[in-house]
């Protein structure tokens, strides 16, 4: 984890309920511990920072989360309008341009301008200063939408970069994608379980991401690791069929063992296949009395 206290932009994403808000929430308290600022960017989500970290919701502003930890949920007609405000300066000719109806629905029938006002937006934090000249954040989270979604929104940089005539909107592209693909300042962290389809889709998105985008995979976090209770020899035996009738007692406990082992073998092979790919990884448990308060927060954030 040292290596990632160097960092100013970690893009957080995998397969939908992995663990990805979580980890991002245990990723901040472990670096804010370590004497970062940290601000978390949650995407237009029905955000959780703030059951989380048991403050009111969090909006389109950023607000405190935690001693070091702030937390801001992006909005993409809000951060177009900053954004719109922060190259025009002047709030009437704002109105003019970003309120005009041609020019709201031109922004809305533009793919990839939503996912890069939001990507974008997250970028510029790591920009900001505060008022003695220092980063405001040292480092900014992003909480990101779901794979494919997340492929497409690390899409639209290189697309800006690559077709989009020079100006302010490819000035900024130019900078933020140069941050992501440098793997002294940023990375991909995918969050991932030890089961099937989770592992299919970190396999995809790796290909993507190394091979297409060419952009740097920090780390990929196992989320919700099951301590094995049975030894290979003992999973054999249990995927037996039964060989008590339903009325015995023993029928159940064994049914109960035969599913989990079944659990655990699917956790073997799943971990086996993660093995064969080249990017560093860590194990998360999964917490039996749930992952939602800040106490099971702080435990994944010792573990990471
Ligand atoms: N290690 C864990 N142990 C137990 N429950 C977990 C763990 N990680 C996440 N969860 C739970 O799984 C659910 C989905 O997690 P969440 O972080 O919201 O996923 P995502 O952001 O990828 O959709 C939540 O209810 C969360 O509390
Ligand atoms: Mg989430």
């Amino acid at each position: 984890m040292n290596s990632l206290l160097d960092r100013r932009f970690l893009f957080v994403t995998g397969k939908g309920g992995v663990g990805k808000t979580t980890v991002t929430a245990a990723l901040a308290l472990k670096l804010a511990s370590q004497g970062k600022r940290v601000l978390c960017a949650a995407c237009n989500a029905k955000e959780r920072f703030s059951t989380l970290f048991h403050v009111a919701p969090v909006g389109s502003e950023v607000v405190p989360l935690a001693p070091n930890i702030w937390g801001v949920n992006m909005e993409p007609s809000v951060a177009m309008a900053e954004y719109g405000m922060m190259i025009l300066k002047s709030r009437t000719l704002y109105h003019a341009v970003f309120e005009n109806r041609y020019v709201r629905s031109f922004f809305r029938a533009t793919p990839g301008l939503y996912e890069w006002a939001m990507l974008g937006k997250a970028w510029w934090h790591t920009t900001e200063q505060a008022p003695d000249g220092s980063n405001r954040f040292d480092i900014v989270l992003l909480d990101a939408p779901a794979t494919g979604h997340g492929l497409d929104m690390l899409r639209v940089p290189k697309v800006i970069v690559d077709i989009v005539p020079p100006g302010i909107l490819r000035r900024d592209a130019d900078r933020a994608w140069a941050m992501f693909q440098d793997s002294k300042q940023s990375g991909v962290v995918v969050v991932t379980l030890p089961e099937d389809m989770p592992v299919n889709e970190t396999i995809e998105l790796l290909g993507s991401l190394e091979g297409e985008l060419k952009l740097p995979v920090e780390r990929i976090i196992v989320n919700s690791m099951l301590p094995p209770l049975f030894s290979q020899e003992e999973r054999n035996e249990l995927i037996k069929p039964l060989d008590l009738d339903h009325g015995d007692p023993g029928h159940a406990a064994v049914a109960a063992g035969a599913r989990r082992s079944h659990r655990e073998r699917v956790q073997a092979q799943s971990l086996a296949r993660l093995g064969d790919l080249r990017v560093p990884r860590i194990y998360l448990p999964h917490l039996f009395e749930g992952a939602e308060s800040l106490d099971a927060l702080r435990e994944l954030s010792r573990r990471l």
